[in-house]
């Protein structure tokens, strides 16, 4: 699959924008453990078209993270062209547009997935995005639609496509959905085969293992597979992914040792990229997934939250390479 000029390989397998996840330690395990393509969580185009400390941070990535997207996200077009020019600056391999969040502060102000019930904000957006961008590919991630009543997806993307967006991925769920209910694949395979469509299409919504990225891109012939929850605590997906697709076997899961090993080498690079206090902070969400399955492992994780200085942490992670002793005590911290 082709992203304009990128190539991503066959059946590419990327990991998809989240707020407060997709930091650049986090990506850079994903990438490591075999993400086609990595985006950053989605940016405010206020906070870049006035250079807000904390959205101009987010645009920070280092090189073997490419294939990388900056995702931006906002209500007005004037200010999605200006940010697109900020985010250029920042030399990505390509920018995608958020119309897909459903949350209600941001859906409030006219962005995110409510575009969905403005397709012409969505048009006008798009366009001005693409003509800020200059010569930078321009992707757009969205849903199926506002509500059932609106779901346009497979007209959106000709517009889209005729606006020279380059590539689409479509969370199959609607907006008035959020995360419940199953998401719709069906919706994809009708979007693939809609005459005219030639962009890449980028699948995502409930693939949780291998096996369902395999039965995403059999059942509905999506270009790519976007994989987002089941990556968080577990990088190893996407290597994982790849090689079922490959060779129709499944990969051992990772020892507990090479667990805790990303798990400590993701908190050296968050508490660099962040700080010591919100780098640690940050690594909260992931140790659900990276001490799964181990005995005792709810203990270790309830250590790991009161910590709030990495260097405990680290010695804490290194003091387990087998299994978690039945004596194990959740540490006071002062
Ligand atoms: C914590 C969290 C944060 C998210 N933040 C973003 C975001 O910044 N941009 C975006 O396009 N989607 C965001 N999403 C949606 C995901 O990219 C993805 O579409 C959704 O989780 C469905 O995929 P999954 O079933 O593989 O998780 C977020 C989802 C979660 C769970």
């Amino acid at each position: 699959m082709q992203i304009a000029h990128i190539n991503l390989g066959e059946k590419p397998v990327v990991l998809a924008p989240m707020e407060d996840v997709t930091d650049h330690p986090f990506r850079l395990m994903c990438k490591r453990k075999g993400a086609s393509v990595v985006y950053t969580e989605f940016i405010s185009s206020e906070g870049l078209i006035r250079e807000a400390n904390k959205s101009m941070h987010k645009l920070t990535f280092v090189e073997e993270e490419r294939p990388f997207a900056i995702q931006i996200f906002g209500g007005d077009e004037e200010v999605m062209a200006g940010a697109t020019k900020v985010a250029v600056d920042a030399n990505p391999d390509f920018i995608d547009i958020n119309f897909g969040c459903p949350v209600y502060k941001v859906v409030n102000k006219n962005a995110g997935a409510a575009c969905l019930r403005d397709i012409g904000l969505m048009e006008r957006m798009a366009g001005m995005v693409v003509d800020a961008a200059g010569d930078y590919p321009v992707t757009v991630k969205t849903r199926l639609g506002w509500d059932d009543n609106s779901i346009r997806i497979n007209e959106v993307a000709l517009m889209l496509q005729s606006l020279g967006i380059k590539t689409l991925t479509v969370h199959a769920r609607t907006r008035a959905q959020g995360y419940k209910g199953e998401a719709r694949w069906e919706y994809l395979k009708a979007l693939k085969n809609t005459p005219g469509l030639h962009i890449p299409i980028i699948g995502n919504g409930d693939v949780t293992t291998p096996q369902d990225a395999k039965r995403m891109f059999d059942e509905t012939g999506v270009d790519g597979v976007m994989i987002g929850r089941a990556a968080i605590g577990n990088p190893w997906i996407f290597e994982q992914t790849k090689h079922f697709m490959s060779t129709g076997e499944l990969l051992p899961e990772p020892n507990l040792q090479e667990r805790l090993h990303i798990c400590a080498e993701q908190l050296k690079a968050s508490v660099e990229h962040h700080g010591e206090q919100y780098g640690v902070i940050m690594m909260k969400k992931h140790y659900g997934n990276y001490l799964k399955g181990i005995r005792n492992g709810k203990h270790l994780r309830i250590a790991l939250m009161e910590y709030k200085e990495m260097n405990p942490i680290l010695e804490l992670l290194s003091s387990f390479t087998d299994e978690i002793p039945d004596s194990f005590a959740v540490p006071v911290v002062g």
